[in-house]
């Protein structure tokens, strides 16, 4: 396929803003772009295509992926793959991919959790299906309670000194281990530099926990992911369940997430965001990132119209 993509040229002045990733030297989009759906083999590739320029032309930097993003598992990882070949290969330098190990991935029992075996094989898998050298962000994506902490992290230094991965992140760790991480990794020059949790108007669980406040005064970063609550804090369902919606598809959003008592949360949010003249995924997203541990919201974006309208909370 030939590569008749062209950047648009103001892509960093177009109303992108970038914060520094914690104490390191990173600066990312404060609105990021996550892979987890969307950007599967169930998608036509030219919707994801789309979605992509759009963000790049944007100065969205930074796509998120892990090696299980799908479906099937893998899949999102593979359309990057065709997308570096086809739009971005000219364009490696000025974009930060991240990735994870630690979910389900493939059959066996090294295809899971934070072993340094299923770690190792992982990001190998990972960027041969992205066709790169390396990513720029590693995560453990989730805690293992069977593996001894250090296996996993320092398979994930041994990852970084090999080349594969520039900087390394944690995402939902508990609020101990996370301190154990931080300090394990900074001890061996290979920091972590951002912590990956769900926050949002709904959820509030790493300010409860204590992850928020261990991020900012250990310099890391923290990305939300999830800021729209899967789009429960967006118009989407407010008058019912849209066909086409991600509740619809029955996968990882359920109805009996939306109570009566929910509905009514988000109706009231919804006029107060009128009020205030913003959407209410604007008013949801500016909620995140007015929040002064967060570095950057990871939106999902189905449509390059729901990411369009998303860009609208940095107004
Ligand atoms: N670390 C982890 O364990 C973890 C877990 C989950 C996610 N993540 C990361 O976070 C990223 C984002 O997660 P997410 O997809 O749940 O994010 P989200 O932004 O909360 O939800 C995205 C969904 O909301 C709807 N939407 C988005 N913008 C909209 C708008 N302007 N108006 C109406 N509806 C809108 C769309 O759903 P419809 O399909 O209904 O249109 C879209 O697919 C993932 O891709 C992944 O990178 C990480």
């Amino acid at each position: 396929m030939m590569n008749d993509y062209l950047p648009v040229p103001d892509r960093y002045t177009n109303g992108m803003v970038y914060a520094r990733c914690g104490h390191s030297g990173v600066m990312l989009p404060k609105v990021s772009l996550g892979m987890w759906q969307n950007f599967g083999h169930d998608v036509p590739f030219e919707r994801c295509r789309e979605i992509c320029r759009y963000a790049f032309d944007h100065g969205i930097t930074h796509f998120d992926l892990a090696n299980n993003y799908g479906p099937p598992p893998g899949a999102a990882e593979e359309t990057v793959g065709r997308l570096m070949r086809t739009d971005f290969a000219p364009y490696r330098d000025e974009l930060f991919i991240s990735t994870k190990a630690g979910y389900v991935m493939w059959p066996g029992p090294y295809g899971n959790w934070g072993s340094r075996k299923s770690l190792m094989a992982s990001i190998d898998q990972s960027l041969q299906r992205m066709g790169l050298n390396y990513v720029d962000l590693f995560y453990t994506h989730r805690y293992d309670p069977e593996t001894p902490l250090e296996e996993t992290l320092q398979a994930m230094v041994d990852i970084v000194r090999q080349g594969k991965a520039l900087y390394l992140g944690i995402s939902r760790w508990p609020l101990e281990a996370t301190r154990f991480a931080i300090r394990y990794l900074a001890e061996r020059d290979t920091p972590a530099i951002i912590y990956q949790g769900r926050l949002n108007m709904i959820d509030r669980a790493p300010e409860d926990d204590g992850i928020t406040a261990l991020c900012a005064e250990s310099g890391l970063g923290f990305i939300s992911f999830s800021p729209l609550a899967q789009g429960l804090l967006t118009d989407r369902y407010l008058q019912g369940i849209p066909a086409d919606s991600r509740m619809a598809r029955e996968g990882s959003l359920h109805a009996d997430m939306l109570t009566p008592e929910l509905l009514a949360q988000l109706r009231a949010w919804h006029e107060e965001a009128q009020a205030e003249g913003r959407t209410l995924a604007e008013k949801a997203l500016r909620w995140v990132l007015d929040h002064k541990a967060v570095t950057s919201v990871l939106v999902g974006a189905r449509t390059v119209e729901q990411l369009a309208r998303n860009l609208g909370a940095l107004r």
